[in-house]
């Protein structure tokens, strides 16, 4: 049985653990303000908000209903638009969107007010890139965005003295929240944990986002086991000189973790560009590395840090580097029923570099054309140790063993960048598909190359070299 707080009311429900919260929601609870747009995550139409106790307090976030499925919401606050309605008035939130005509068909709105609303529920301090980053995920076919962009600037003005450290009590105090929200930790924390055995050879499942859209029927029919329900299979802690980051850690908490982000200074202006806010919010880390894409972001930055993957089989550990477990298309070095633990590597030196370039169609929301990821030491001007990755120039995330070598020991100038594309040119092998043509790709994959470079070695840029 899956129980879960829906708005203020508590649901138990034997419905099929696979079936998506949004149809939940809409055709079994029948609450119809939750649109269905794409259900694909990429509109933004079903956003919702999920509550998760942690210790006394109730963390909110934004995700897509669409792509989540009833067993990863057990123990949870689910809040839709009509569990923040209040009796006669519009919240603060709905406000700024009506007064700034951010509105006009509507059909997008309550993904709008959702997102906006988790926003003003996180303990960051008002920002407009917060505001605009927490709807990179909805998606308004009327309005030109820039009345939204102004409801945006507004709602910063309000919150401006929101309390961040416990947001939910201020929003209730100021009227943004109906006061039920005050009783919710209490609610959650007598929910008892998933009493649910899964079958064996059960299909491990993180966030469902891409599950939910290539098998959604295999989910609803075969039997599923939420790696998210296990334990220590979540959280990043360092290992002696390693960085050990749990399996159904998700993207988000990889952005929010002060440990990461010091080993990592770039990772939070990178993870703005992978996906959007609410699927970062359930996207897991083996997720992206065991659902094999030759594109997947997270999987391109561990091949360039170089990571090692446990996984485990009925209780037999093993550790393999990331660069081996890709064995072809879609084929990974992974026995049926073998589970993915960790990743981990090897904490760079404060002296290395790390680099990671994606170029995708658009800025926001969208998947790789092509990527790459660098980390390199030096000494002067010279590389002493050098991963470089690509994606979307082979049938896997490819760690460039060749280009990775030859890079160690060069001085940077014109005839190496050279030298080293030509090996690397030979190491891929893009197609022709609907992100570019194969000759394109290894252009872009040129250019992100020298990108590289000028990251490592500003003063040595010279733009003639293109
Ligand atoms: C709108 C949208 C935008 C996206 N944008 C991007 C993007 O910009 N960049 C990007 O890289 N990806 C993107 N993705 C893809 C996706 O979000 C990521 O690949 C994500 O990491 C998948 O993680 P998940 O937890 O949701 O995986 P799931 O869908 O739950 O699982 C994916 C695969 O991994 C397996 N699996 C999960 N956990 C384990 C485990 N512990 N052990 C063994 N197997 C396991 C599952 O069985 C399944 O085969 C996007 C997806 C959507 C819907
Ligand atoms: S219906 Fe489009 S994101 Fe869910
Ligand atoms: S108001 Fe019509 S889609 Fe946004």
């Amino acid at each position: 049985m899956v129980t879960f707080l829906l708005n203020n009311r508590l649901v138990e429900t034997y419905k099929n653990p696979g079936m998506s919260l949004l149809d939940y929601i809409r055709y079994e609870a029948d609450l119809p303000s939750t649109k269905v747009g794409c259900r694909e995550g990429d509109c933004g139409a079903c956003t919702v908000m999920l509550g998760e106790l942690t210790g006394e307090h109730v963390e909110y976030k934004s995700i897509v209903s669409c792509l989540t499925p009833l067993v990863n919401v057990h123990g949870k606050h689910i809040v839709t638009v009509e569990g923040i309605n209040l009796d006669k008035e519009l919240t603060p939130v709905q406000k700024v969107m009506v007064d700034n005509a951010a509105t006009q068909c509507g059909f997008c709105t309550p993904g709008f007010v959702m997102s906006f609303t988790s926003y003003c529920l996180s303990h960051e301090r008002p920002s407009i890139e917060g505001a605009i980053n927490a709807v990179s995920g909805n998606i308004c076919r009327c309005t030109g965005y820039k009345s939204i962009e102004r409801a945006a600037a507004d709602l910063n003005q309000i919150i401006r003295d929101k309390n961040l450290v416990n947001p939910v009590g201020w929003m209730v105090e100021h009227g943004y929240l109906p006061a039920y929200f005050l009783d919710v930790p209490r609610l959650l924390g007598g929910i008892h944990p998933l009493d649910y055995t899964a079958p064996e050879n059960s299909t491990y499942i993180g966030g469902a986002t891409d599950l939910m859209v290539q098998k959604p029927n295999h989910i609803l029919n075969d039997p599923i086991l939420p790696v998210g329900a296990l334990r220590g299979l979540k959280g990043i802690e360092l290992d002696g000189s390693r960085c050990v980051i749990g399996a159904a850690t998700t993207f988000n908490e990889l952005t929010h973790s002060d440990l990461l982000c010091s080993i990592i200074p770039t990772l939070r202006n990178i993870m703005p560009f992978v996906a959007s806010d609410q699927v970062r919010n359930s996207a897991t880390i083996a997720g992206n590395i065991v659902n094999a894409s030759p594109i997947a972001d997270l999987s391109i930055i561990l091949l360039s840090l170089n990571a090692e993957i446990s996984t485990s089989l009925n209780g037999n550990m093993r550790i393999q580097p990331l660069r081996e477990f890709y064995t072809g298309y879609k084929k990974l070095n992974l026995y049926e029923g073998e589970r993915v633990e960790s990743i981990s590597f090897e904490i760079p030196s404060p002296k290395s570099i790390f680099n990671f370039e994606k170029i995708s169609k658009r800025k926001y929301l969208d998947i790789a054309s092509v990527n790459s990821s660098i980390l390199a030491c030096t000494e002067g001007n010279v590389i002493t140790s050098c991963h470089v990755s690509a994606g979307g120039v082979a049938p896997i995330p490819t760690y460039l063993f060749n280009t990775s070598m030859f890079m160690v020991g060069k001085t940077i100038n014109q005839e190496t960048f050279e030298k080293a594309n030509t090996i690397m040119q030979a190491e891929i092998s893009p197609i022709s598909d609907i992100r570019g043509s194969a000759d394109y790709k290894r252009l872009l994959l040129r250019q992100l190359l020298f990108a590289h470079l000028s990251k490592l070695f500003p003063e040595l840029l010279k733009v003639t070299w293109l």
